[in-house]
């Protein structure tokens, strides 16, 4: 099994595209902590896309692999979202999207009739002469939708009056692990950020049966961690070397493994991230260039020619605790189920998070959030 198999609702999983832009990604925040949503991206970049036309089209399709049909497209994320929604009642998961277009340009209606069914978002003009107001505006949306969660998406200097469109996603999650950690054996253990810098963390303690294996490939551990109540779950990839993350990166999508049921003793530092990235930058660096030209064709969005897209914000938030999401009612703990013999006889795995690891957020068709805890902060 291919650990980032990211079924990509519109795009081909053999373009390796989203893998490539992980990769990137990852190399610029090597020294950081990252958490970053591929389905957001990807939900985003499908929204460009139905508003495009022209070379601006044929670009995006030939390098995400998009269907020629923009409504098979659409439909595939309508299933999705409203999929998602039916079924996880108990994890909380924020995502707001939004193209914003200078006033100059008249925005076509139907994008927001598409937009808002397929997408669960839209289009939206504002004034650009004052950016100062208009990033509080952005943001107080931003913060309005993910519950108070996210703030400060974008700053003032992120736009001027030749700003002619930019996309802003957020996400947010809250789920609660099926197998809590225990809050009274919670610790300060040390931590290596590199062979020679330790610092403290709060270290959380856990036994239990997971899914978990051996990548001999890239000489590291992974477990899964399920969450209560819900189809996604948390996977750690964990290098054996204190220095083994930067190797994993550059494997990204090309490893496989085997995953069984076992007896697990983890220990997992408790983090909070909360990262920003550009992306415009890296869909560039992957070839995607004419969206963002003055020669875009968007005449599905904007009823003028002229309009680009100038930038892409993604901002994400994520909470590690004892309880999985951050803290809310605590509802019955589960027990853990009875060990099956073969716990019995063999061993627990040790799975020591005190160095830099790979995580990854999922179900089996999504990718929502991964990124790497270099430095685990609290
Ligand atoms: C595009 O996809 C939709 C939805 O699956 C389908 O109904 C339609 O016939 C397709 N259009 C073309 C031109 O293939
Ligand atoms: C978000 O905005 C809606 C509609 O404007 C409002 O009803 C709601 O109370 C706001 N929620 C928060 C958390 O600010
Ligand atoms: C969540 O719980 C409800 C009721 O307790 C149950 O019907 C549903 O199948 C559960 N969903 C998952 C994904 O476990």
């Amino acid at each position: 099994m291919k650990y980032l198999y990211l079924l990509l609702l519109a795009t081909s999983v053999e373009s390796g595209f989203w893998e490539d832009f992980y990769r990137i990604l990852a190399s610029q925040n090597a020294k950081r902590n990252l958490i970053y949503s591929p389905i957001s991206a990807e939900i985003i970049m499908s929204m460009v896309y139905m508003a495009s036309g022209g070379k601006t089209f044929e670009e995006l399709r030939n390098v995400l692999k998009f269907s020629e049909n923009k409504t098979l497209v659409a439909n595939n994320y309508r299933s999705l979202l409203s999929d998602l929604k039916r079924r996880e009642t108990f994890i909380i998961l924020h995502m707001a999207n939004r193209i914003y277009v200078n006033k100059k340009y008249c925005l076509v209606p139907e994008f927001n009739q598409l937009a808002r069914k397929a997408f669960k978002a839209k289009a939206k003009s504002i004034r650009l002469d004052d950016p100062v107001s208009a990033s509080a505006i952005v943001n107080s949306w931003i913060l309005n939708r993910t519950r108070g969660m996210i703030r400060n998406i974008v700053l003032p200097k992120d736009f001027n009056s030749d700003t002619s469109a930019f996309l802003v996603n957020a996400i947010y999650f809250k789920g609660q692990w099926l197998y809590n950690f225990k809050a009274d054996q919670t610790h300060i253990a040390d931590f290596y950020v590199s062979a020679n810098e330790i610092i403290p963390v709060k270290m959380m303690t856990l036994s239990a049966s997971l899914l978990s294996g051996y990548i001999d490939d890239i000489d590291a551990k992974i477990i899964e961690l399920p969450y209560w109540n819900s189809t996604l779950s948390m996977r750690i990839i964990l290098p054996n070397s204190v220095d083994g993350l930067r190797k994993l990166k550059e494997k990204v999508g090309f490893i496989d493994y085997h995953l069984e049921k076992k007896s697990v003793n983890v220990k997992l530092p408790k983090f909070k991230i909360e990262s920003k990235a550009q992306l415009k930058g890296i869909f560039e660096n992957l070839g995607i260039l004419d969206v963002f030209k003055p020669s875009a064709d968007l005449n599905g969005l904007v009823l003028e020619s002229g309009a680009k897209i100038d930038k892409i914000v993604q901002k994400a938030f994520l909470k590690i605790d004892e309880k999985g999401g951050e803290a809310s009612a605590a509802t019955g703990v589960l027990t853990r189920r009875k060990k099956s013999i073969d716990n019995l006889i063999q061993p627990p795995m040790e799975f020591i998070a005190d160095h830099p690891f790979f995580y990854v957020i999922h179900d089996n068709k999504v990718i929502y959030f991964q990124g790497h805890i270099v430095e685990p902060r609290w």
